[in-house]
């Protein structure tokens, strides 16, 4: 148990003794928060009594605290309604909120809006990240590691942007490389200047960034397209 103390003036953050490991309320309607899990899977399933479809004991723990985040940011938060497309995202038929969920090792992520699509990403930075770059980093995007100090760090920012940017748009069928672009990274403001491009659709995005302890939180909100 334990505090972890961010503080922002503009933004209200709300700090509790409690695995609640970070909270950032972003506007009037969209919040989002990390959970340290310690808690076993029983403390999750009182809550929210949802069904289990997975086997793997860990991914099941960590599924369940996701869906406990929902109600948890938003009370009236109708967990019981959400369904799964073919992408495999996970949505409210009528929109009543916008959601969408990470998990990384013993943490979990969630954001929740009532008017916003959103995105968010955890990772912890690990090497394999940057062997695997040339992958979902377009050639310009090696710019921002070559100058963006810490290679590892760097990179692990960008993966968990694109990663953002994939659960923002949900519908899956992304050329990580070229469709998901950031075009701008400022360390001071902590956010990324990005676009969604393609045949049709060019959306610029601005994403925002933390490293919290060792874990890189991105994160996305916009207007629907
Ligand atoms: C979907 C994807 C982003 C999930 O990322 P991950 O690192 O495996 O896992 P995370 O813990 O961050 O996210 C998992 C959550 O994402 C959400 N999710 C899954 N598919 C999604 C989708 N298509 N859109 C939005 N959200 C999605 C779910 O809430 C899931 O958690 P839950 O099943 O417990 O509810 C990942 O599988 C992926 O990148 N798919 C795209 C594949 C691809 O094209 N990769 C190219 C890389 S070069």
């Amino acid at each position: 148990m334990y505090c972890n103390i961010i503080r922002n003036s503009a933004q209200r953050t709300i700090l509790l003794n409690m695995p609640l490991f970070y909270q950032q309320n972003i506007n009037q309607n969209t919040r989002l928060a990390i959970w340290h899990i310690t808690e076993p899977l029983d403390f999750f399933l009182k809550t929210i009594p949802i069904q289990q479809t997975i086997t793997h004991p860990h991914k099941q723990l960590q599924h369940a605290a996701g869906r406990y985040l929902l109600p948890f940011l938003f009370d009236d938060f109708p967990y019981e309604e959400i369904v799964i497309a073919s992408t495999r995202k996970p949505y409210l038929p009528d929109e009543q909120y916008h959601f969408s969920i990470s998990h990384c090792g013993n943490f979990v992520a969630a954001i929740v809006s009532r008017n916003e699509r959103v995105g968010i990403d955890i990772e912890l930075p690990q090497e394999k990240i940057v062997h695997i770059s040339t992958k979902f980093m377009h050639k310009e995007e090696f710019l921002f590691v070559r100058y963006g100090g810490d290679l590892i760090a760097t990179t692990t920012v960008l993966w968990s942007a694109k990663e953002a940017m994939y659960k923002w748009w949900g519908l899956g069928k992304i050329d990580f490389k070229t469709m998901l672009r950031i075009e701008g990274m400022d360390a001071i403001s902590q956010t990324l200047h990005a676009s969604f491009q393609n045949k049709n659709i060019h959306q610029p995005l601005l994403l925002h960034y933390r490293f919290l302890q060792q874990l890189c939180l991105v994160w996305l909100h916009s207007e629907p397209l």
